[in-house]
């Protein structure tokens, strides 16, 4: 009895496990898509509510105010092609974080779309946590509009 046990139980136990491993291995997958997706989301309402303003809804530098700038908006589509075929991250999110020295875009320590992306510390850890997540998702969404 213990002996057949012994020969007929580890192959399905092992099928179990590789099930199980299966399993896990695809809500893992899942779970990380859903964060990227909500991540994305994010980043493109951040987009629209700081940036579309001056840069335009699809980031064309058409928006509304751009007409009473004396520089007009970068096309932020455009950002890969301008830095030469990659998307240059570390400059964006330098850009986001603290203006990137742009008249238009004011002061590093008084951006015109906020403290959103640059409070951090300010508002303890929970709050640079936030703005850190801010900043990579409209990161992320930035990267996503390049053509
Ligand atoms: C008040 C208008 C205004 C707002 C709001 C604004 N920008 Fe800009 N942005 C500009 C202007 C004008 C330029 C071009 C400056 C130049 O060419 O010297 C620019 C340039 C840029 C560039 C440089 C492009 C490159 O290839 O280096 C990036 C990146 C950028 N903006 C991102 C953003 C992001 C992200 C937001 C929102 C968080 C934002 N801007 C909000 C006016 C604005």
């Amino acid at each position: 009895m213990i002996a057949q046990l012994g020969r007929s139980a580890p192959f399905p136990i092992a099928i179990l496990i590789f099930v199980c491993v299966l399993l896990a291995g695809r809500a893992h997958a899942d779970d990380t898509a859903d964060v990227r997706a909500a991540s994305l989301e994010l980043g493109e309402a951040l987009f629209s509510e700081r940036c579309a303003s001056c840069h335009g809804a699809n980031g064309n530098g058409d928006g509304p105010a751009a007409s009473a700038l004396k520089t007009a908006p970068a096309d932020l589509t455009q950002i890969t092609r301008r830095a030469g075929g990659a998307f240059p991250a570390a400059h964006v999110v330098e850009v986001i974080t603290y203006g990137g020295n742009i008249a238009a875009h004011g002061s590093g320590p008084m951006p015109v779309w906020g403290r959103v992306f640059s409070d951090e510390g300010g508002r303890g850890k929970m709050g640079a946590a936030r703005s850190r997540q801010a900043i990579i998702a409209l990161k992320r969404y930035l990267e996503t509009i390049q053509k």
